[in-house]
């Protein structure tokens, strides 16, 4: 039997499933729930200072397959609220809450707050891609100085473990890793959501109520995967100290899951898959990588978390060699791109119907011709 326990920040996690912040955390039923059905880590909302209602609608929509922007504007009851009714577990699995500040001296007060709520841990989210509304200012994710000092201030105020919740809008991710970890944080989640906008052709304006949101979904996987890889390779090859990274990015069943701790991850976000697969998602997603793990002869999981680093900081393009794996979807599937004719790869140029009409007959002709 394959065992799928993580240790995560001195939390003994029964599986290396996470629910990420603003997924169902709307009540403690829905949260008491995914706890019940499985769910290794839950994090709640992004609680600020005061309470926030949120932006106006549609604040969610599906812009392409697989692909969500949403903006709900961090709407939460506000710390003193929430205090009510946090409980640092919830059927044995731990709770740890998202802290949003406006601004440091307010994360500082907030960070004190919910500190005396004795979590087992708390994500600060420097990320949201539309924390500002529709006013496109910078992030605090986009920033080394500013990572760091909000993190500095939380870091004064508890000594519980801070996980920070960092931005794929950034050139070098790894570099605001660095300010996060140098400033106190112990753990790295990547990534919030894609800065993004969709346009109504028929009302020629944007769709979103707040205008500006952020992607997530299927969509963003390998974009995810890619920000995960860039902040994994730093910390082997020591620019960046060694860290959990606790991925979130359009992972959506066992397999995705394994594809992120094959890339360093320590735990995996199900997000928006929620939505599709229900709050099952959690043990279903387990049950899937134990059978994957299963399949590769994989006991645990430290057995091949970042294994699939190697391939990335090698010198020369490896090749997949004799374990060719023929039944790869990838390995087999077709470009979707046309496939340029030599005419036009050599000559660049264009060639017309009747060009290509010809090609046909006369690479008919040559199957004829191999066949006698
Ligand atoms: O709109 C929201 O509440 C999203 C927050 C985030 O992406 O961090």
């Amino acid at each position: 039997m394959s065992d799928v326990t993580v240790d995560l920040l001195g939390m003994k996690l029964q599986n290396p499933t996470v629910l990420p912040s603003g997924i169902l955390g709307e009540s403690l039923g829905m949260l008491e729930e995914a706890a019940v059905k499985g769910v290794g880590m839950l994090i709640t909302k992004s609680i600020t200072m005061r309470p926030r209602e949120g932006y106006q609608g549609p604040t969610v929509i599906e812009a392409v397959p697989g692909g969500l922007i949403n903006a709900m504007g961090l709407p939460n009851p506000g710390v003193e609220e929430f205090a009510k009714t946090y409980k640092p577990k919830m059927s044995g699995v731990p709770v740890v809450p998202s802290l949003y500040g406006n601004s440091v001296s307010e994360l500082r007060v907030l960070s004190l707050a919910i500190d005396r709520l004795d979590p087992p841990a708390v994500e600060v989210n420097l990320s949201c891609p539309h924390a500002g509304g529709s006013s496109r200012r910078k992030l605090v994710a986009q920033d080394p100085a500013l990572t760091a000092q909000h993190i500095g201030a939380v870091a004064s105020t508890t000594d519980v473990p801070i996980i920070a919740k960092l931005s794929p809008n950034v050139t070098d991710i790894y570099e605001i890793a660095a300010a996060a970890l140098f400033a106190g944080a112990s753990a790295i989640s990547a990534v919030n959501t894609f800065s993004a906008i969709e346009i109504d052709g028929h009302f020629e304006r944007p769709v979103l109520g707040n205008f500006i949101g952020g992607m997530s979904g299927p969509a963003i996987k390998p974009l995810a995967l890619a920000k995960v890889t860039e902040i994994s390779l730093a910390m082997r090859d020591g620019r960046l100290e060694e860290a959990p990274i606790i991925a979130y990015g359009g992972a959506s069943n066992g397999e995705d899951i394994a594809k992120f701790l094959l890339i360093g991850a320590t735990a995996v976000g199900l997000g928006s898959a929620v939505y599709k697969r229900d709050v099952d998602i959690f043990s279903e997603s387990t049950d899937e990588l134990k059978v994957w793990m299963k399949e590769k002869g994989y006991d645990d999981i430290p057995a091949f978390r970042g294994k699939a680093l190697e391939w990335l900081e090698s010198e020369e393009t490896p090749e997949y060699g004799d374990e060719a794996p023929e039944d790869s979807a990838f390995v087999n599937m077709q470009s979707p791109l046309p496939k340029p004719s030599e005419d036009e790869s050599e000559e660049g140029e264009e060639e017309d119907e009747e060009d290509l009409d010809e090609d046909v007959e006369e690479d008919d002709l040559d199957e004829e011709d191999l066949e006698e």
